[in-house]
């Protein structure tokens, strides 16, 4: 017996619970997706995008990796918001840190991790930026904390630099990318207060 059969019946369950309340619910969502957010959040299991923000399939993009990054490089995720922005035209993409993030953690440890380390190597580089003000908090865990949130800021920065979200801006497209951290103790969302709508607010 496989030893993911739980796996299937649980999914079994949650397809016959949601057609109990709306029948019609999977047919129309195979037809189209609209969602109008894109969340781009760490790959931590603790921080599920959609449950978190109470929404039901087709209502929200994701895309997930470790430290919730946006790498200039990074093909995966450039192609993913360029995705959202030029055809599902998402009005909102959300860049969503949490505290006690292990990649975070990681990164500000000194020690060696193998391959993640290249990874994690773009969060070092905002630790340098700002390693007067990291380094004059002496807890561990607050000086974490901020650079949860100094990564999220600089990852809002990566996005209004890409070049589909100027080329949205320019055309007049409806578009905002907000900066968010969540709190694994609590469940609650924290808003960095760093939204950009537009290239005169960036
Ligand atoms: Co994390």
């Amino acid at each position: 017996m496989s030893k993911i059969n739980h796996l299937f019946e649980n999914n079994k369950k949650w397809a016959e619970q949601i057609k109990a309340e709306q029948p019609n619910f999977f047919t129309q969502l195979s037809k189209q997706q609209n969602p109008e957010y894109l969340w781009i959040g760490c790959s931590d299991s603790r921080v599920p995008a959609n449950e978190l923000l109470g929404m039901a399939p087709g209502e929200v993009f994701v895309h997930r990796n470790i430290a919730n990054q946006v790498i200039h490089t990074d093909l995966n995720c450039l192609s993913v918001i360029h995705f959202a922005v030029e055809i599902l035209k998402v009005k909102h993409i959300i860049i969503c840190g949490h505290y006690g993030c292990g990649g975070i953690g990681a990164a500000l440890d000194g020690k060696q991790h193998g391959l993640i380390d290249h990874w994690l190597r773009h969060i070092k580089d905002i630790y340098r930026f700002h390693q007067q003000k990291l380094d004059a908090i002496t807890d561990l865990q607050e000086r974490s904390n901020l650079l949860c949130e100094l990564n999220v800021m600089e990852q809002v920065a990566h996005i209004c630099d890409a070049s589909m979200i100027h080329k949205a801006w320019q055309q007049g497209q409806e578009l905002s990318i907000h900066g968010l951290v969540y709190k694994l103790h609590d469940g609650i969302l924290k808003d960095l207060n760093v939204s950009v709508s537009g290239i005169d607010n960036f």
